[in-house]
């Protein structure tokens, strides 16, 4: 088997993260979230894989390179323009030949990875298998009605959805669905949608199985989805400190503090990470808190968040549910008259007290 994992998009819902960087490499504690999804394909026994790509190919393609690291070896197709995950798959042809594979949508996150799911898919044989979850807004996601323990309808995002069960972002195909496809017309939205090949499989008469998730599993296009499954796998951290702690600082809980980094006059309550070479002096990081490399923290609280690479935030009374960019500084208003001085990308969001 092989798998395919779709980072191309749009990422619209995670601007102004989307204008400039890829948000399947927005980490989750201090690990982008597309390295979890080549994890867990690579412990279900995969090591073939293909990594659609967009307008932040050159991005990914530095970050994750050519798999070594992981031992698998990553073959990437370049996707001219974000126009719907069956599209993606599409393109994938020439990479999967005759092979069943797994696509796995590279923003996902499976705490429990999918090896149980490859092996039934390889037991039994069907010419698809979805990832299931029952869901409490069914109306954002492709919806699945189920008749006699298989797949028989498919809506996205039906807006009066007739079950709770949500295709999570993982789908196994055998060659069919290239048959599919290449019968599917743009949707509403100028996308070919999977759910559509998915139904025409069904229309068919192919076996399409469902497979019902039991564990924790996430979407992390929005912002609020991405500080959740921080938060699920900052919860699951051991204690690990290899940067400097002075005697007036308090470790709290479940740290991680990388090599480099030195913690002066602060309070780090857990489950929380520091990357490396981090300065944190006179502060409070709060739990499910990831700070990255490099980051500089000053007479400021912070919880709950995600801070990326290279941050100043100096003399801010309290940071929460927060994501913020490489390079951003955050600082008190010295200079006269004292104001808010703002330089912020499109779509950027900031409440201010
Ligand atoms: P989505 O999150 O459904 O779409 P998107 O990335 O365009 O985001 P938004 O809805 O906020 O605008 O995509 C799921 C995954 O599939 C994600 O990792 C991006 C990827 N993808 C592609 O690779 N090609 C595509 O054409 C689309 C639509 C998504």
């Amino acid at each position: 088997m092989k798998a395919v994992i779709l980072s191309g998009g749009k990422g619209t819902r995670l601007r102004p993260i989307t204008h400039t960087n890829a948000k399947q490499l927005v980490p989750i504690a201090n690990k982008p979230i597309l390295f979890y999804g080549i994890e867990a394909i690579k412990e279900a026994g995969i090591t073939d894989i293909a990594v659609v790509i967009g307008d932040t190919g050159d991005e990914i393609r530095k970050a994750v390179g050519n798999g070594k690291r992981w031992g698998v070896k990553v073959t990437y197709v370049q996707q001219e323009a974000p126009l719907g995950l069956a599209h993606a798959v599409k393109i994938c042809r020439g990479f999967t030949k005759k092979d069943s594979f797994v696509v796995f949508l590279g923003d996902n996150l499976i705490k429990d990875g999918i090896k149980s799911l490859v092996d039934d898919f390889k037991k039994k044989k069907p010419n698809a298998q979805v990832l299931l979850a029952h869901v409490p807004h069914p109306e954002q996601f492709g919806v699945v009605e189920l008749k006699n323990n298989r797949v028989f309808k498919l809506d996205e995002k039906p807006k009066k959805p007739k079950t709770d069960l949500a295709l999570v972002g993982v789908y196994m195909f055998d060659h069919n669905v290239f048959r599919a496809i290449a019968q599917l017309k743009p949707s509403a939205r100028g996308e070919l949608e999977i759910t559509d090949a998915i139904q025409w499989l069904v229309d068919k008469k192919m076996k399409v199985n469902p497979y019902i998730i039991k564990g924790w599993w996430k979407d992390t296009g929005k912002l609020k989805d991405m500080l959740e499954a921080n938060r699920i796998i900052l919860d699951g951290i051991k204690q690990d400190i290899k940067g400097k702690v002075d005697k007036k600082s308090q470790i709290e809980g479940k740290v991680v503090i990388g090599r480099g980094s030195e913690i002066k006059d602060s309070v780090i309550r857990g489950p929380a990470i520091i990357g490396r070479n981090v300065r944190i002096r006179n502060s409070y990081i709060g739990p499910f808190t990831s700070v990255n490399d490099g980051v500089l923290i000053e007479k400021s609280e912070i919880e709950h968040s995600i801070i990326l690479m290279n941050c100043r935030i100096t003399e801010i009374k309290r940071i929460e549910d927060s994501l913020i960019g490489q390079n951003v500084q955050i600082i008190k208003s010295k200079s006269k008259p004292v104001a808010y001085r703002i330089m912020v990308g499109d779509s950027s969001c900031i409440e201010v007290l």
